[in-house]
């Protein structure tokens, strides 16, 4: 099944051809109504979607689409645990690690609760004992550095959560993040670390991720010097599905944590993955960032498609994806400590939804996943934001703005608030040239000079944005967020007819690479690659051995 094919679609066509010249500017002219219409509540977090290039038969249309793709038999689908992720027949369950009503989820016939459950009791357990000091390391000191070991899923969203919810840090306690292969990673981490207070949490659904595990066995080798072979029990723990392969690293299996493969690697910061969250800010906060998502569960599953905040962020998504053409999407929040928001969501985004096959294996022709980017205001205002005011592309933005700080400063927030709302109204409006023309002239500029210049500063506007508002960031916010993003990728997955829980796009770069590593040994020139592959593998030979 083509989206392309079904009449909804083409009837979206019809009124994008229609549209596409309107302005939102007048929009709102004309419809004090505007905010209203177009905003939608999940309790304490507000979603304005106003600022965008629709009218309300638009957002009929899209919905009309997404009743024709059988959305809320997907959602359905998916929250009771039918094997959706088709090319690896699996369930896809991270709703249920955040199942705060505890009501049966089944796989198979059996209910994975019980589990989810149990596992979250020894992280209370293993927490507990760690921050009261019943955990010591091996000279008898109390643990006061987690080192997460891990990347891709196993490293980005638990290393986001734990920047963005630093208010909540455990005195005493600090957490780091080791991901990549290169040494200087680790090296310039453990430089500042003591091996006797020092836990580690290797961290790999898989346990057979090479980055992972060199990083782990250098750690491991770095412990060594200092302790013997019998203290790394205390000092090492894992999250695997693969109780196998974590014993045979020699880490105790008492010390691991399960998941399970229902869970994909970019969702699951909600699982044990998210250990050193709950090492770093408790488990009652941990669980408050459950709780949060579970909410924003709750809003998707039951919530009419019409009001439904994660369904019509995607269906705008794939609004300006499929019709207008856009090619990324920016995700901008007014908060420091979301820096590493964006990087998550280009993780969860691209790699569930950047596929040109659908579900039945037919190669595709419509556009699906787009580039995920962006990095906090302001300071992205002062960087690549002239190329979304004035640049050739539409390129919509996600401003996510928490109103108050957890930081004492009042008149920072109003200028970073002021900023926010600034770019979003900018954007939108643009600026004409009678108004270019206007200020110049209040200026004092005329003549050639005048316009000479006024072209330059003319704004185009008529660019959209959503903006997700709320009072603080709390970990249920944060929960929230999250999952509303998780939830927004699954929409167009479903829009798209693709599987966006399988990831086959990052295996041949890995084969490749274990492939090249025995030709980069110090010894005669290779020939077995294509010409650039081979002069790169020769010179880096002779760079590196001569
Ligand atoms: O290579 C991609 C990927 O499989 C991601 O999906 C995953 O998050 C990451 O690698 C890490 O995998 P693992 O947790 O198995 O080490």
């Amino acid at each position: 099944m083509t989206p392309l094919n079904i009449t909804e679609w083409q009837s979206l066509q019809r009124h994008y051809s229609d549209l596409k010249y309107a302005s939102m500017r007048e929009e709102f002219a004309l419809d004090s109504g505007r905010f209203d219409r177009f905003t939608i509540r999940c309790s304490d977090l507000l979603l304005d979607y106003s600022k965008n290039r629709i009218t309300k038969e638009t957002i009929e249309k899209l919905i009309a689409l997404a009743n024709a793709v059988d959305m809320s038999g997907w959602i359905e689908r998916m929250f009771s645990g039918e094997a959706i992720n088709n090319t690896e027949g699996r369930a896809v369950l991270h709703t249920a690690l955040r199942n705060r009503s505890n009501a049966p989820v089944m796989v198979n016939g059996k209910d994975v609760m019980p589990a989810v459950n149990a596992v979250l009791a020894q992280m209370k357990t293993f927490c507990n004992q760690v921050h009261n000091g019943d955990w010591l390391g091996f000279s008898g000191k109390k643990i006061t550095d987690v080192v997460n070991v891990g990347i891709g899923g196993s490293d980005l969203g638990p290393a986001m959560i734990c920047d963005a919810i630093e208010p909540y840090g455990i005195e005493g306690l600090s957490v780091h993040f080791v991901s990549n292969v290169d040494g200087t990673d680790l090296s310039t981490t453990l430089d500042k670390l003591n091996p006797e207070t020092t836990l580690f949490v290797i961290a790999s659904k898989t346990f057979t991720t090479q980055e992972t595990l060199t990083n782990a066995e250098s750690a491991r080798s770095w412990f060594l010097k200092s302790a013997s072979q019998q203290d790394v029990a205390k000092h090492f723990v894992a999250v695997s599905t693969n109780a196998e392969a974590v014993a045979a690293f020699g880490i105790d299996t008492d010390n691991m944590f399960e998941i399970w493969d229902w869970v994909g690697g970019r969702y699951s910061l909600w699982s044990a993955i998210g250990l050193p969250i709950a090492l770093y800010a408790g488990m009652e906060n941990f669980e408050r960032l459950l709780d949060g998502a579970h909410e924003m569960d709750n809003h998707f599953r039951h919530q009419p498609l019409t009001e439904n905040m994660p369904v019509i962020m995607g269906l705008l998504g794939v609004w300006y994806i499929n019709f207008f053409g856009s090619q990324t999407q920016a995700i901008v929040p007014y908060d420091h400590s979301l820096a590493r928001f964006p990087s998550h969501m280009q993780q969860l985004d691209m790699e569930s939804n950047g596929k040109v096959t659908n579900r039945t294996g037919q190669r595709i022709s419509y556009k699906t996943g787009p580039v995920i980017w962006g990095t906090p205001g302001t300071n992205g205002q002062h960087a690549y934001f002239q190329l979304i005011h004035q640049g050739t592309q539409l390129i919509p933005v996600d401003f996510v703005l928490p109103v108050n700080s957890h930081y004492p400063d009042v008149d920072h927030q109003s200028i970073l608030l002021a900023n926010g709302l600034a770019q979003s109204e900018a954007l939108m409006k643009g600026k004409n040239a009678e108004e270019v023309r206007a200020e110049l002239v209040k200026e004092g500029l005329e003549g050639e000079a005048l316009e000479a210049l006024l072209p330059h500063k003319v704004f185009p506007g008529n660019r959209p944005s959503n903006t997700l508002i709320f009072a603080k960031l709390t970990p249920e916010m944060l929960g929230k967020l999250v999952a509303l993003y998780e939830h927004k990728v699954f929409v167009q997955g479903a829009i798209w007819n693709i599987n966006s829980f399988d990831q086959w796009g990052v295996e041949l770069g890995k084969q490749l690479a274990k492939a090249i590593l025995p030709d980069l040994k110090e010894g005669a020139d290779i020939s077995t690659h294509d010409s650039s592959t081979t002069s790169l593998i020769n010179l880096i030979k002779e760079l590196r051995f001569n």
